[in-house]
């Protein structure tokens, strides 16, 4: 099952509630929230409060992506926001594993997310502590940037070590995740979708029409690939 998750900071904020509920409505698997701090990343997106009010809009799993330098310092504040899972940059934390152990201890899902040129081993020693990679297919940041074709090589590479060392593993991709980058992302081992401005937050139609149309797409993959 391909999981589809919208990236709230592609949202119009001026109308954050009416887009949760559409989306949720819509059938969205999770909401992916970017979280960042203008130092791991230079950029400011949205904020715990704005979470703790949009969480009673919605059952969906709240997915937590933080930018953020030394995330172990931030996991309580967004368990109470209301996260379901967390994930923290393997690039930010030079105590991943202790970190990592940290969600999961909070009763959170735990995921590690890499940057386009941080290689696979660095989160060789914390597969059994994770429930989810996350693969920025962009440089983090921005929305509506460019997918990183190397990209689809390092998912494969991701894929295949997790099947090899036997965890279950989500793979998610993160960045430019679109109509033209889905086959391939899928085709090389993704199962988890974040879904911005080239998918799911289309000015000409609804939510609704784009999660329907994005559906129908990636159903018909899976039946061409079955
Ligand atoms: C970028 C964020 C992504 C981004 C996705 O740092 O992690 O979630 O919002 O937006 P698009 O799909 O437009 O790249
Ligand atoms: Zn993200």
């Amino acid at each position: 099952m391909t999981a589809i998750g919208p990236s709230l900071m592609c949202a119009d904020m001026s109308r954050l509630k009416e887009e949760v509920i559409s989306l949720d409505k819509a059938g969205v698997d999770y909401f992916h929230l970017d979280i960042m701090d203008g130092h791991f990343v230079p950029n400011f997106t949205l904020g715990p409060d704005v979470i703790h009010q949009i969480r009673k809009l919605t059952d969906k799993p709240f997915d937590i992506h933080l930018m953020v330098q030394d995330p172990g310092r931030y996991i309580e504040l967004f368990k109470s926001a209301g996260a379901d899972m967390i994930s923290i940059h393997a690039e930010a934390d030079p105590h991943l594993q202790k970190t990592l152990q940290l969600i999961r201890s909070s009763g959170l899902k735990a995921g590690v997310a890499l940057n386009p040129s941080t290689p696979i081993d660095q989160i060789e020693y914390v597969l059994d502590v994770v429930d989810y990679i996350t693969i920025m297919t962009v440089n983090p940041g921005f929305a509506g940037q460019k997918f990183i074709p190397m990209m689809y090589r390092k998912i494969k590479q991701i894929a295949e070590l997790v099947q090899k060392e036997g965890y279950q593993i989500q793979i998610q991709v993160d960045g430019n995740i679109g109509y033209d980058t889905i086959p391939g992302v899928l085709e090389n081992g993704a199962d988890m979708l974040v879904c911005g401005t080239s998918s799911l937050f289309k000015s000409n139609i609804s939510r609704e029409e784009a999660m329907q149309q994005l559906s129908v797409f990636i159903d018909g993959l899976k039946e061409g690939s079955a």
